[in-house]
């Protein structure tokens, strides 16, 4: 094997090449390393601990073990930081900032002197921002996740993050919780360090990079404070050391085949409608497409197996528990490309010939006897959704999945928030909920998408509405909830020429969801169109001008690979 350039990797430009060799040595040394040491090869950690995001907050810990692993293994382990992204601490949405700290990840790892890199995230953009950034990058990487939070303990009850906490928020909006108790769940819903505790978007997003095969086998469901997450840490700088030696770039592993499989996994898990954005524009780094009837076709032939909220009963600790992705992955064996290499370069399939001696069949079901025949999404087209919208028929209600009603909009966040509860509201349980202008464009697409029951209707018992919106949903919510729809409303789409009164149908068979408007109606509402002005500087400006729609990712157009 040739030497790997280590600190010696793209050198400052100075003119004088030998020079700038010199002085990044002396300034190598400076940071106390020994000589025998800076001319190893070199692992990058790429970093994210913040003082707003609980989910990172064992990261010290899991660099440490990183560290670790790499020294052992031979190579010299250098942390570096870049952006960290709180799911609950950004504004207006973390979805914004998704694609600057892929920019940060990606031109970070191509700026500095690494062989091999090992990117830690955790909270729900922070994992496909990484695997975006690496997959651009081209250098060989490995994700390792900072793995999800422990339940705690409410009256005899389990608590996790975040879809208990939307239950008793529910609750508490229809005044079958009051204010101390509402503040004592407040304490008790993340209890631990990690990442949200259910099946929502970051354990969804931790389960597609081992899916793919860009993390450890095994690694993706390990709890954050359980002593084998640094076990997985320590093993995942070696892995890293091992990937200099035998280099396999992040586009020998994320292909059309593994997309394939990572997309079998989101739909046996009920995973997060957020991970197909997420997945697109991983993809979409690489060149690849998703098209939404293939994902349809995945998702009808592939059954929901693992039982986890927000769409059945358990918590990512009893996945771990219960034998993990390792588990799921081996029912599903007859569907998936076992040709798929992982970052070791180990094939799927040899990996999935190793034998598990049990698996805890409460959360992880056998092929044959599923929690649902079919997966957890699908996409949906019409006259409100041309280019396609999500829905996530596993936590949605069966009785709503044929439905028409009359249209009550709201024409943004703003109005919604104005509106929602006011008692005055015309509205009744059978009407859809409609929100236009919360798509990328308009608003950087928030979570918006799961619309409250109107507090009026809340109190009366009503627990779940048809909604629609060009806005996401979190992995934790659950709800007939119609998102994505695209194009959004911002650019012109037909959610725009939705008003109240109009009447909407939901067909789930049909996998339609229209505005049942005379299409010459809805050309004419929509010719008086006024695009929202958009920011005049910086990077939202940027984000405004260049953001995709859902179905490509919502990435940076000038970042997907054409
Ligand atoms: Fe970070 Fe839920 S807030 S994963």
């Amino acid at each position: 094997m040739t030497k790997p350039p280590g600190l010696d990797r793209g050198l400052t430009n100075y003119g004088d090449r030998d020079f700038a060799r010199f002085l990044r040595r002396s300034f190598a040394r400076s940071m106390g390393v020994s000589r025998e040491l800076l001319d190893r090869p070199v692992v990058g950690i790429a970093m994210t601990p913040s003082g707003f995001n609980n989910c990172h907050r064992l990261m010290p810990d899991l660099v440490e073990a990183v560290s670790r692993g790499v020294l052992a293994a031979g190579g010299l382990p250098r942390a570096f930081p870049t952006v960290s992204l709180g799911e609950v601490f950004l504004s207006p949405t973390s979805m914004v900032y998704r694609n600057l700290m892929a920019m940060d990840v990606e031109e970070m790892i191509l700026a500095q002197p690494m062989d091999a890199v090992v990117l830690i995230g955790g909270c729900d953009k922070t994992v496909p921002a990484q695997l975006m950034g690496a997959a651009s990058a081209g250098a060989p990487a490995i994700q390792l996740v900072t793995g999800p939070m422990s339940t705690g303990r409410h009256r005899g009850q389990r608590l996790g993050a975040c879809t208990d906490c939307r239950a008793f928020w529910a609750k508490y909006r229809a005044g079958a919780v009051d204010a101390d108790e509402i503040e004592e769940v407040e304490g008790r819903l993340a209890v631990t360090a990690g990442t949200c505790a259910v099946m929502g978007t970051a354990s969804t997003m931790a389960l597609i990079a081992e899916a793919l095969g860009m993390s450890l086998p095994g690694s993706a469901a390990i709890p954050a404070v359980h002593a084998d997450r640094l076990v997985a840490a320590e093993e995942t700088g070696r892995a890293a050391v091992a990937l200099i030696a035998d280099p396999i770039p992040p586009e020998r592993i994320i292909t059309e085949k593994s997309v394939e499989n990572a997309l079998r996994v989101l739909m046996a898990v009920g995973g997060s409608t957020n991970a197909v954005i997420h997945l697109a524009a991983i993809a979409g780094r690489l060149g690849l497409r998703l098209p939404l009837a293939r994902l349809n076709q995945i998702s009808d032939e592939t059954p929901t197996l693992v039982d986890l909220k927000p769409v059945g009963q358990g918590y990512m600790e009893d996945f771990h528990a219960a034998g993990g992705l390792g588990a799921a992955l081996r029912e599903l064996k007859p569907l998936l490309h076992l040709d798929s290499i992982d970052v070791t370069g180990r094939t799927l399939g040899e990996r999935l010939a190793e034998p598990m001696n049990w698996v805890d069949r409460a959360f992880i079901r056998p092929f044959d006897e599923p929690i649902a025949r079919v997966g957890g999404l699908i996409a949906l087209n019409g006259t409100l959704a041309p280019d396609g919208a999500m829905f996530k028929r596993a936590a949605a209600t069966p009785a709503l999945f044929e439905h028409e009603g009359r249209a009550v909009v709201f024409d943004g966040l703003e109005d919604l928030a104005r509106r929602i509860d006011d008692p005055d509201l015309d509205v009744t349980p059978d009407d859809v909920l409609v929100l236009k202008n919360a798509g990328p464009v308009a608003a950087g697409m928030p979570e918006a998408g799961y619309l409250p029951i109107p507090k009026k209707l809340a109190k009366a018992g009503v627990k779940d509405m048809l909604r629609v919106s060009d806005a996401r949903m979190s992995g934790t919510a659950f709800g007939t909830i119609v998102l994505h729809a695209a194009p959004e409303a911002a650019i012109g789409g037909p959610l725009g020429a939705a008003r109240s009164g109009d009447r909407v149908r939901l067909s789930v068979a049909k996998r339609r969801i229209d505005l049942l408007v005379e299409e010459e109606e809805i050309r004419r509402r929509l010719a008086e169109h006024r695009p929202p002005t958009a920011p005049a500087r910086g990077y939202k400006a940027l984000y405004a001008k260049s953001v995709t729609q859902a179905p490509e990712g919502c990435d940076f157009d000038f970042l997907m690979k054409r």
